[in-house]
């Protein structure tokens, strides 16, 4: 467990970086601007865990206010968000206020502040060139069961992609429920792939050079 509202010391960055696709993502406990939050609170549906660099910046606000405006998308797909930067909890509260006033858009999904990167720092969310505090991009998609199933990274002047996210959402969520490939450029309701065969019998068998390795699943409901 790592957080500001635990008793015990945090454990130091060093175990925890560089996680990978395939990692659980230790625990943690901190402030929020929906109140306190855990991690572990989580399990069972998914969550999409997202670090920016600081709060009233230009980036960042359009960031913000496109993902307000797509919250609806995220909670059909059972899934929830949670940001995080060095920031204090006032000062996301000044900013979540002036994005209200200036955009009439209330961001209710919580920012966790971590003012010592404890966070930050452990999950890898700290640019190890950069010798300030801010956070890069880093969005970690996470399972029911609290496994990193996908991660992405931009740097401090380039906006994420929220439909981009939401297909991401969508893809790892239909591959679990089909046990199916996602291909390029695939979008929530096209075919997805199968996995290719080990069997070299199929191999011989297959009625196309590339149908043993390259094949559409049959989709749900077809004939
Ligand atoms: C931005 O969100 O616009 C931003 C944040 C940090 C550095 C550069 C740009």
């Amino acid at each position: 467990m790592i957080g500001h509202m635990e008793d015990t010391p945090p454990c130091s960055p060093a175990p925890c970086a560089g996680l990978r696709i395939g990692d659980a993502l230790p625990d943690f406990e901190a402030r929020s601007t929906m109140g306190p939050v855990k991690l572990s609170a989580y399990r069972g549906r998914w969550l999409i865990l997202f670090s920016h660099p600081a709060d009233f910046t230009p980036v960042c606000t359009t960031e913000f206010v496109a993902l307000a405006r797509e919250a609806h998308s995220f909670e059909a797909r059972d899934c929830g968000l949670m940001a995080l930067s060095v920031d204090s909890l006032f000062s996301h509260f000044a900013w979540l206020r002036l994005i209200k006033q200036r955009f009439d858009i209330e961001v209710r999904f919580p920012i966790v502040e971590d003012p010592t990167l404890v966070i930050g720092r452990a999950f890898g969310m700290v640019a190890p060139q950069d010798n300030d505090s801010a956070t890069v991009r880093t969005t970690f998609f996470i399972d029911p069961a609290g496994v990193i199933r996908a991660m992405t990274c931009y740097p401090a002047n380039v906006g994420r992609s929220i439909p981009e996210m939401l297909r991401t959402l969508d893809a790892l969520q239909a591959i679990d429920a089909q046990a199916g490939l996602a291909p390029a450029n695939w979008q929530a309701g096209d075919a997805l792939l199968q996995s290719p065969s080990h069997d070299l019998d199929d191999v011989f068998a297959a009625d196309s050079e590339t149908a043993w390795f390259l094949r559409e699943m049959p989709r749900k409901g077809a004939k």
